[in-house]
C-alpha cells in the first residue's frame, strides 16, 4: 500500500504521553474489553510508562511516526532476573493507518530492542495475550512466527478470554534502535 510520508521509528519520548494516550483510546475505547481511564489519567499512565521505559531499560517502548503523528506504538517487558523471557504489553496502529505494515514493523523493532537488552543470546521467549476475538491482532502475530498456546479464560474480564501468543525468537545479529 503507498505511503504518502515514510514511518520512522524511534523511542517513546516524555511528549508524546498525550498523542499514546489518544491512539490507544482509538484503539480499544470502543472494544468492550479494555478499560479505558478518562484521559488526562491515561495520558499520565504513558509517561509513567515511557519514563519507566527511559530510566531502567527493561520496558522497549516504540513509537511509529508519520510527520509528526504517532500512528503506532509497542511496549514489551524485559525480565532482567529471567533473560530469556520478554512480554509484550500492547501494539496499537492507528485505524486510518492499518494494513500498511506498521504493526508488523513495530514488532520487528521491538524484537530487536529484546534482543540487544539480552545481548543477543540463544532464543527468547517471547509471549503476548490476545483478546480470543481480535482476529487482526491473531493474524498480526501469527504473521510473525508467532503461535497460540492457552486459552486464559477470563484474562480481560470474568467473560473475555485471550490466547497467549509465543515465540521462541533467535536473536538477529544487529539490532538498530
Ligand atoms: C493488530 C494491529 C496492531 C495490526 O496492525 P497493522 O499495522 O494493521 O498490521 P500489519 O499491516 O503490519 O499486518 C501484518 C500482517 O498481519 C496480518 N493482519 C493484520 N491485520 C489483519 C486483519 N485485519 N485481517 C487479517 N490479517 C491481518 C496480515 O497477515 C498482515 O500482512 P498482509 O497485510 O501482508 O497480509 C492493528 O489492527 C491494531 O492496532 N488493532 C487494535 C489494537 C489491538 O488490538 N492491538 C493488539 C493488542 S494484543
Amino acid at each position: 500500500m503507498k505511503r504518502d510520508l515514510p514511518i520512522v521509528f524511534r523511542k517513546a519520548a516524555l511528549g508524546d504521553a498525550l498523542q499514546l494516550a489518544v491512539l490507544h483510546e482509538a484503539c480499544f475505547g470502543g472494544c468492550g474489553y479494555v478499560v479505558i481511564p478518562p484521559m488526562d489519567q491515561l495520558a499520565d499512565h504513558f509517561e509513567e510508562a515511557v519514563r519507566l521505559s527511559n530510566d531502567t531499560g527493561s520496558y522497549p517502548f516504540i513509537v511509529a511516526t508519520k510527520g509528526e503523528k504517532i500512528v503506532g506504538f509497542v511496549v514489551a517487558e524485559y525480565n532482567r532476573q529471567k533473560p530469556y523471557q520478554a512480554y509484550i504489553g500492547t501494539i496499537d496502529v492507528d485505524p486510518g493507518c492499518r494494513r500498511e505494515h506498521i504493526g508488523r514493523d513495530l514488532l520487528l523493532k521491538i524484537e530487536e530492542n529484546i534482543d540487544r537488552a539480552n545481548r543477543g543470546r540463544v532464543p527468547v521467549k517471547i509471549t503476548a495475550h490476545v483478546h480470543a476475538r481480535n482476529t487482526a491482532s491473531q493474524k498480526l502475530f501469527e504473521s510473525m512466527g508467532y503461535r497460540t498456546t492457552t486459552r486464559e479464560s477470563g484474562f480481560y474480564s470474568r467473560t473475555q478470554d485471550a490466547w497467549v501468543f509465543l515465540k521462541e525468537h533467535v536473536p538477529s545479529p544487529r539490532p538498530s534502535l
